[in-house]
């Protein structure tokens, strides 16, 4: 094998497999001037020949056939941008076996059977690269596996996802409704015409799991990851949060506060956080990476979270590092995963932001009190919005919006239900955690 010229296998000609081979083919020359690699495109397998495309796929390179791909051996490396999880596992596993490289942009595989593949590829001894998996264009696997491995990493806080991202900038910037701001995203392509994987939660969580296989070699899957989306975020709690000083953003949360080997705790859901996080300037469907570690301090990675050529870009940058590894005959470092018990999302402690409608008489703000302080949950602010008794005497209610200091969310849980079987509560609106005083 000629090392500094080498045959790419793709699988998968969608909206990243069709950028990566626009880039390997329009940018051949100047890649092999800068890396001193020669990358030929040498197979695209596709599901049908009869697709149009607009992709500069060279002549005669189309075929149906992926699982002869991953073994020819004229393939030296293969890419999976197939996405889902099979057939991309079973042809994964052959391409390693066979002692091929792989280079994979598929969080969902990465997420699910991450395990299984970094076995088979250490077996193998050839490299299973996935930087595209998590936040797109955004280098982040490799500085957390690379420049930050003998880094203590207390917390991983991301926007991870763009459409979430997208629908709460419009909400919070342009005063929009959810509902609104989904249609904009799905008119411009961000949100599904099914939009549940992206405002529940599922692609994030998927994420989430993925940074904490790498940051804390957690072995943790997509389903151990707590989920709440965006859909139950309304108006009233945007025009809140700023007014408190906050922005609501949906966060994929890792961490381990308490020691290396204390419990992990990985979740998603809306998170309001000071305005002046680095993570509130981040809008439309950006993502970001914020990471807190004991000797770096915090840094925030910020970019392209998905898109055709941004999510290419992650992929040929990974491409380029495993053709270097093959050149020399060694693998980079591979994921070394532990047993790390999970802080189950009962045991978290936040402050949170809560807002009730109740009936606005003498006595209600004490039984309210009265239920929070049962439960040891210390409010630290608390105001009441629009007292709204009619000229009749009629009484409308009362808006209360509470934040509470930092409380175990069993705690928490529990005021909720009691409050739920408060008569004087008509009306229990959004529950959401608070990162950072504002
Ligand atoms: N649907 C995702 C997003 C991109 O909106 O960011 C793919 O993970």
């Amino acid at each position: 094998m000629d090392a500094t010229h080498l045959r790419v296998g793709v699988l998968g000609c969608g909206n990243v497999g069709g950028a990566l081979v626009r880039l390997l083919v329009v940018d051949r020359e100047r890649i092999a001037a800068r890396t001193g690699t020669r990358l030929e495109v040498g197979a695209v397998a596709v599901r049908s020949l009869a697709r149009d495309r607009d992709v500069p796929v060279p002549e005669g390179r189309l075929t149906t056939d992926a699982a002869a791909v991953v073994v020819d051996p004229e393939i030296d490396i293969v890419v999976e941008l197939m996405g889902g999880i099979e057939p991309a596992r079973t042809l994964i596993l052959a391409a390693l076996k066979a002692g091929k490289p792989v280079v994979t942009a598929n969080k969902e595989l990465i997420a699910n059977c991450g395990a299984e593949l970094w076995e088979a590829a250490a077996n193998a001894g050839v490299d299973l690269l996935f930087e595209a998996a998590v936040a797109g264009g955004i280098p982040l696997i490799r500085p957390l596996r690379e420049s930050l491995a003998g880094e203590h990493i207390r917390r991983v806080m991301g926007i991870v996802n763009g459409t979430t991202n997208f629908i709460l900038s419009k909400m919070s910037d342009g005063g929009a409704s959810y509902h609104d701001a989904l249609a904009e995203a799905q008119s411009l392509g961000y949100a599904e015409r099914d939009p549940t994987a992206d405002v529940e939660g599922f692609d994030a969580a998927a994420k989430a799991a993925i940074i904490a296989n790498v940051a804390f070699g957690a072995r943790v899957v997509a389903g151990d990851v707590y989920r709440e989306g965006i859909s139950g975020i309304t108006e009233i709690d945007i025009a809140v949060a700023r007014r408190l000083g906050y922005v609501i953003k949906l966060l994929a949360i890792v961490e381990q506060p308490d020691s290396d080997v204390g419990p992990v705790g990985v979740r998603v859901h809306p998170t309001m956080i000071p305005a002046t996080h680095p993570l509130a300037a981040v809008r439309d469907s950006y993502n970001a990476v914020f990471v807190e570690g004991d000797a770096v301090g915090d840094l925030m990675l910020h970019g392209r979270g998905a898109g055709g050529m941004p999510t290419a870009s992650a992929v040929l940058g990974d491409l380029l590092d495993a053709c270097h590894n093959l050149g020399i005959g060694a693998a980079g470092r591979s994921v070394a995963l532990r047993e790390v018990p999970l802080r189950p999302i009962d045991d978290v402690r936040s402050a949170y932001y809560l807002n009730l409608v109740v009936a606005d008489r003498p006595g209600v703000l004490r039984a309210v009190a009265e239920v929070f302080a049962n439960h040891s949950v210390s409010v630290r602010s608390m105001e009441q919005e629009g007292a709204e008794s009619e000229a009749s005497g009629a009484d409308l209610g009362a808006r209360l919006v509470f934040i509470t200091h930092r409380a175990v969310e069993r705690d928490v849980q529990a005021c909720l239900s009691d409050l739920h079987h408060l008569d004087v509560v008509r009306e229990i609106g959004s529950l959401i955690r608070v990162i950072g005083a504002a």
